[in-house]
């Protein structure tokens, strides 16, 4: 069972859209794949369409089983939502001993799935230490923006200082360039930033778009909404990379 953090501190970056749409195509080649939404926003269920009773919130605080809290929303695919209930959660846990690892231990049992996506809050919260220390490895969407840059080098930091703390050795290994346009040479200077830090690691980038924006509306994935898309094909190529490598 592979464990993917989905992190960026900057805001609207693409990481839920990343989660959603590499979760549904790694079904979509046969792999059991669980989405855990660790944002209070909680936009991955919106994604599908979901309110639901049990979320996230369950799990950490009422430490009630996994089984019970997840939702099933496609073939191969389930969801453990997120909704703002997890705003407390994160105060409560504040409290608790081993604060950083209370997600780690919470899933410790956890089987039955290939890939399992934490979607993460734009914030450097216990939250998403938490993810970062539950997860194997990192995957960062960074929009095409000078400023993206500035969340990057945090988080580069914060992952070196969690390793040492924790004795860890969480790595980001895919970077994923979002609202790419090949037009503007922001995009072409971005990308050239980003492979002199992160060489290989750095994946096809996700051109912008409009079918991806439209998608969570219809609460469809890319591959349903539009499956001819630019967008399809990317996410379609990065799923790929993340299999058999680039
Ligand atoms: N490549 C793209 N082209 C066009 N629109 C996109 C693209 N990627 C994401 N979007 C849209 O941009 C918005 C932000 O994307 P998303 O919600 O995935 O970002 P996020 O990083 O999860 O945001 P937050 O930090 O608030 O959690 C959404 O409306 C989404 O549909
Ligand atoms: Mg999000």
């Amino acid at each position: 069972m592979k464990r993917f953090a989905v992190v960026n501190y900057k805001g609207g970056t693409g990481k839920t859209t990343t989660v959603v749409n590499l979760a549904h195509a790694l079904t979509l080649k046969g792999f059991k794949v669980l989405i855990i939404d660790t944002d209070p926003q909680g936009s991955a269920g919106y994604y599908f369409g979901l309110s639901p009773q049990k979320t996230l919130y369950n799990v950490l605080i009422e430490k009630e089983s996994i089984s019970d809290c997840v939702v099933n929303v496609r073939h191969f695919l389930d969801i453990i939502c997120s909704n703002e209930r997890l705003f407390p959660a994160e105060l409560k846990m504040g409290s608790m001993k081993e604060r950083e690892l209370v997600l780690k231990s919470q899933l410790a049992t956890l089987s039955g799935y290939d890939y399992v996506f934490l979607d993460c809050a734009p914030s450097m919260n216990l939250l998403n230490q938490n993810a970062l220390l539950f997860a194997d490895e990192v995957i960062l969407p960074v929009s095409m923006e000078y400023l993206s840059l500035i969340g990057v080098k945090q988080l580069l930091k914060n992952i070196k200082i969690i390793n040492r703390i924790f004795n860890r050795k969480v790595s980001i290994t895919n970077v994923i360039p979002t609202f790419f346009d090949r037009r503007n040479k922001k995009s072409k200077d971005i990308i050239e930033s980003l492979k002199r830090v992160f060489l290989n690691m750095v994946s096809t980038p996700v051109r912008t778009c409009t079918s991806l924006s439209e998608a969570p509306s219809k609460h469809k994935t890319i591959f349903e909404f539009d499956p001819d898309s630019f967008a399809a094909e990317d996410y379609y190529k990065i799923t790929e990379e993340l299999l058999y490598g680039r």
